[in-house]
């Protein structure tokens, strides 16, 4: 019988539990042993598995977090550790692991599978969507609708204060979650990590707003934006002479019951990893392009980038006119 390993590594997402019941459930079903590993690359190296069975992961689908446990395992970078791991899996002949997570952990799977030969399926679970070869990312869906939840209750008392509003949002190197609860939450400016701010232009989109009578503005700045936000509160109470209010969301956004499009992409990439192992293909990711579930080795996956979609970009100052 063969015996497979899945684990979730880096920030967690919702999600993530529904990908681990369907490659534990999907496993079982094609006679597979499925083995959990605690908190990431981490229990990995501390030999911390235990034997799933389809009543392990029961009453999970709609949990956020992981049950699994996470962390950024700063041991498995090391030759040592990574040697370690390896030395486990295969001590349990665990020959496939499936990893969920962001590009750090699918990175580390891939040289997992390089430098030890262990058949690695590359599982996109980050709400930053910071992974380009797929279009979105487990997790990404239901942060996005937290952010839209939290801009519309801002919006409703920025407007009884007429004061301007500036939400940051997670995303260090990738603006997604920015840009796309921007331009749904019709924010009036998005600052992005992938494109320098421009200060003076968020200025004048906030006067203009007010010239023409809006009685809020929100600003929507992603935390990995090189901008001082003490500096642009100063800048915008100085000179548009209205009040500028913080609102931080950091890890609100990662917690919460999973979306629909998040369980549905869980389950789909889970169900796609085992039918993977199952026909003996080595080292993938998967991932959703244009609405279908896609595959591909994961080197090249990790290679793809993405551009910021400049067309939405633009939009989110064109809609807010
Ligand atoms: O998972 C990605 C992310 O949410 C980033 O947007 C954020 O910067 C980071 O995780 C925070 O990570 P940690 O949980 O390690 O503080």
């Amino acid at each position: 019988m063969k015996r497979i390993g899945v684990l979730t590594s880096g920030g967690d997402a919702p999600g993530m539990n529904a990908a681990v019941r369907a490659v534990v459930r999907y496993g079982i079903y094609h006679d597979m042993e499925v083995y959990g590993i605690k908190r990431g690359y981490e229990g990995l190296i501390d030999g911390d598995f235990e034997r799933l069975y389809r009543r392990s992961v029961g009453d999970i689908l709609q949990r956020g977090g992981t049950v699994l446990k996470t962390a950024r395992s700063k041991q498995f970078i090391t030759e040592e550790g990574m040697a370690k791991a390896a030395a486990n899996l295969k001590e349990l002949k665990i020959e496939d692991l499936v990893v969920i997570g962001g590009n750090g952990s699918l990175t580390g799977a891939k040289i997992l599978s390089e430098k030890h030969g262990i058949n690695v399926m590359g599982i996109p679970g980050t709400i930053d969507n910071d992974l380009a070869y797929t279009d979105y990312c487990i997790g990404f869906d239901t942060a996005i609708n937290t952010v839209l939840d939290a801009i519309t209750r801002i919006r409703d008392t920025s407007s009884s204060h007429e004061r301007t509003s500036i939400i940051e949002v997670m995303g260090r190197n990738c603006g997604d979650i920015a840009l796309y609860a921007g331009i749904t939450g019709g924010a009036e400016c998005v600052l992005l990590p992938e494109i320098d701010s421009d200060l003076d232009a968020v200025y004048k989109k906030v006067a203009e707003g007010i010239g023409s009578g809006k009685l809020h503005n929100i600003i929507i700045k992603a935390e990995g934006v090189g901008v001082e936000t003490d500096a642009l509160i100063k800048m915008l109470r100085e000179r548009t002479e209205r009040d500028v209010k913080l609102v931080v969301l950091s890890y609100l956004q990662r917690g919460g019951s999973p979306s629909f499009r998040d369980r549905m992409l869980a389950t789909q990439c889970g169900m796609r990893a085992i039918e993977l192992i199952n026909r003996g293909v080595d080292n993938r990711a998967i991932g959703e392009r244009d609405g279908q579930i896609i595959d591909l080795d994961i080197g090249e996956a990790l290679e793809a980038r993405r551009a910021v979609d400049l067309d939405l970009y633009k939009g989110v100052d064109i809609l807010s006119m």
